[in-house]
């Protein structure tokens, strides 16, 4: 595959193999990423996710190589150079390149790399269907808040869940349900909407801050506090968001179908007002 691809201040394509062995993202999961969509050409929530990954990257003492407006600039030539109207950005940040070993040197060039994908965003019918879960473990490291490239615990967690029938992993710890393998979680109970609180537990879902700033504005009560493994037997509706499902209903946790299986009033009703959203955004 040659898509367009952005390397450390040049453009090429996905087909020219740019990283050393040694980068230390590749050795040391020591970079973070992002994912954003663009649709007719045009990003979505793209200062949204440059400031997380800047937040990210002050988190683990890489240089940030870009201020927002050369960000701005090169994904939007990214973009341009792209022969699809609509898709994916990946982008990720490493510490850069070293002999190996676990003290990096001080004064490092991170490694910077972007490139844009083709990607089949979920339509009406699978937007209405929702999606199935499986509960799991948690077992990702102490810094969830940010978008760390080491994603094994995440990976294992949504092949076990694939292998189980379902689409997505529920990650669980200590009784206390954390958030999906790569989307945030929420749960409808007597008319509010409650998800985990941000903290180290949870990356903080570009989605998800929209979403809740939607509910509130719709007079939707939102509570943002842990929700208790318990709680899952007894709700109303669930579903999950992130960059490339938007709003997503769940239809099953763990084989229980959740409310009457249909999409949820209050689910739909964010569902609309976050695809209205994005399309103005
Ligand atoms: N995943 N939680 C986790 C663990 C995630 O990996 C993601 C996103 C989210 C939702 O975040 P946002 O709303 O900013 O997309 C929550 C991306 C899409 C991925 O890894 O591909």
């Amino acid at each position: 595959m040659n898509d367009v691809l952005y390397f450390n201040g040049r453009f090429t394509t996905t087909d020219e193999r740019v990283l050393g062995v040694e980068d230390r993202g590749f050795q040391f999961g020591d970079a973070v990423y992002e994912v954003f969509k663009f649709v007719d050409k045009r990003p979505k929530f793209l200062l949204d996710h440059y400031r997380r990954m800047d937040r990210g990257l002050r988190e683990i003492d890489v240089p940030n190589p870009w201020d927002e407006r050369e960000f701005a600039l090169i994904i939007g030539e990214l973009i341009d150079r792209t022969a699809f109207a609509d898709g994916i950005v990946y982008i990720q940040v490493s510490r850069g390149e070293a002999e190996r070993a676990h003290f990096y040197p001080d004064g490092m060039r991170p490694t910077a790399v972007a490139y844009s994908r083709a990607f089949r965003f979920p339509d009406a019918a699978k937007k209405e269907r929702g999606v199935r879960l499986i509960t799991t473990d948690d077992i990702r490291w102490k810094m969830c808040n940010v978008k760390a490239v080491n994603l094994l615990a995440n990976a294992l967690a949504k092949k076990r869940a694939q292998r189980a029938g379902a689409d997505e992993a529920l990650l669980l710890e200590g009784g206390i349900v954390r958030e999906g393998a790569s989307a945030s979680f929420f749960v409808v109970s007597g008319g509010r909407v409650i998800t985990h609180p941000l903290d180290e537990y949870i990356l903080p879902g570009v989605v998800r801050d929209h979403t809740i700033a939607l509910a509130l504005a719709a007079k939707i009560r939102v509570d943002e506090r842990p929700i208790r493994e318990e709680e899952l037997f007894d709700l109303d509706e669930a579903f999950l968001t992130s960059t490339t499902m938007g709003v997503m209903p769940v239809s099953e946790i763990d084989g229980r179908v959740i409310g009457n299986s249909r999409r949820g009033e209050i689910t739909g009703t964010l569902q609309r007002l976050f695809d209205e959203l994005e399309r103005t955004g």
